[in-house]
């Protein structure tokens, strides 16, 4: 506790004594906070933090915990009538607050760290207050990264949707759209429900969730609408929970929006959503998720808008491919990576090959090849089919490329006759970004 805020109206023999004790103090407030401030959970603590008419030791905001240093003084007895009711003053604003002696924490740090431990695991388990909200804007991915069929994928910075979760003492997931998509809202056929259901299997403190579902990313564009729907959701959800689940744990739950969507689980879309940047899905049974770094890529996306159903774009596809084909793709595939962690755009633009997949699944898509030989020769390092399809998906160096890339596209489906949306945007790299109300 700051000792020159708690004494309104005190006697100046405290303001004195106070002053005495403030380089004492001072150094325990340096052992914790090298504590607080690296701690295992990556917890955002501040320091001398107002509240309300106090300044707090240390402050958690997520867990509402107030961490308070004590010096001798507060043996007094009229520091320790102002410590009762600052104390109940705080936790009437909710807040949970841990007070330590100074002494304690120059002689006993250990002690005083386990306890601190056992305070945010009960706060990161225990049961939520009903009405705690959360808004969590999930945005648009690139699956199948060109030759990186169900195992590559990246984040976009948009188009994003935006997902408010309340916990309600209502039991179930019950689920609002605010948006013209008129996606069901029985838990078990919508794409966030599904992942929420399987998040709420693992946390049976909690009754219920409300979602309020604004979709931006069109269902069946081919840039990861379920995914950000299913990844949405889970995020916000693990907010209010204190951050209990890890991000595969998030994946893992997200998965089942995603067999809700296209019969299946994979999580070429999910992975990049929740991770941000580009990332490896190496296995799903096990998950093994491996974060890709990346050099700056300016990604144009082109939308026409048909539609390409996930599932029927799985369906066509070949159950047996040629060896001479899984050699190239192999190839390919080491070679984007290599490209990518290399920062060697000429790699990245060679190794952006597909011979398995895009043959078959580019005749869903009119216009595929012209809008790829027009990008290539505006510049682009190259592309393909954006998860499933329709959207197609063009990588280039630099903006002004990207905006040129978005003409050729836009150009070769106007010529057609398709109407399309183009997105020029950059990599994400924070993955869903959330706002607490
Ligand atoms: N890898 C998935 C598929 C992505 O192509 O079926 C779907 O967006």
């Amino acid at each position: 506790m700051n000792e020159s805020n708690m004494f309104y109206g005190a006697h100046p023999v405290i303001f004195q004594k106070a002053e005495e004790l403030r380089n004492k103090m001072t150094h325990s407030e340096e052992l914790l906070w090298n504590y607080l401030n690296h701690n295992e959970w990556n917890l955002k603590f501040r320091r001398q933090h107002p509240i309300s008419i106090y300044v707090a030791d240390f402050y958690c905001h997520s867990l509402k915990l107030v961490i308070e240093i004590d010096g001798s003084i507060h043996a007094l007895e009229e520091v320790k009538r102002n410590d009762i009711i600052r104390e109940s003053n705080l936790k009437e604003l909710g807040l949970n607050v841990l007070r330590f002696k100074n002494e304690d924490i120059i002689n006993k740090l250990e002690t005083v760290v386990k306890e601190i431990n056992k305070k945010i695991k009960t706060l990161q388990n225990s049961p939520l207050g009903v009405g705690g909200k959360i808004k969590a804007f999930p945005c648009g991915t690139v699956a199948n990264m060109v030759c990186g069929f169900d195992i590559l994928g990246f984040a976009l910075n948009e188009p994003c949707d935006e997902f408010e979760v309340e916990i309600t003492d209502e039991p179930g997931v019950h689920i609002i759209n605010n948006d013209e998509y008129n996606l069901p809202t029985d838990p078990e056929k919508n794409v966030s429900g599904a992942a929420m259901l399987a998040l709420m299997e693992e946390t049976p403190d909690v009754k219920g969730f409300i979602i309020r579902s604004t979709k931006i990313i069109k269902p069946g564009s081919g840039i990861g609408s379920s995914a950000a729907s299913a990844a949405g959701v889970v995020v916000a959800a693990n907010h209010l929970l204190h951050n209990r689940f890890t991000k595969e744990d998030l994946v893992r739950f997200a998965m089942f929006g995603e067999k809700v969507a296209s019969g299946v689980k994979h999580a070429d879309n999910i992975a990049p959503c929740i991770y941000g940047g580009v990332t490896l899905i190496r296995s799903i049974y096990p998950l093994d998720i491996i974060s890709i770094e990346a050099p700056p890529l300016h990604v144009t996306v082109v939308h026409p808008q048909i539609e390409v159903r996930t599932s029927d774009a799985r369906q066509i596809l070949k159950q047996q491919v040629l060896l001479k084909d899984a050699i190239k793709q192999w190839g390919n595939i080491a070679g984007l990576v290599a490209g990518l962690l290399k920062s060697d755009y000429d790699l990245i633009g060679r190794s952006l090959e597909d011979v398995i997949i895009e043959p078959i699944r580019s005749i869903l898509i009119p216009g595929f090849d012209e809008v790829k030989k027009r990008s290539k020769d505006a510049g682009a390092l190259g592309g393909g089919i954006s998860g499933s399809g329709p959207s197609i998906f063009m990588l280039s160096k630099d903006a002004d490329t990207a905006k040129a890339v978005a003409k050729e596209m836009g150009d070769v489906f106007t010529k057609i006759g398709i109407d399309y949306h183009t997105h020029v945007t950059t990599i994400n790299k924070e993955g869903v970004k959330v706002i607490s109300e």
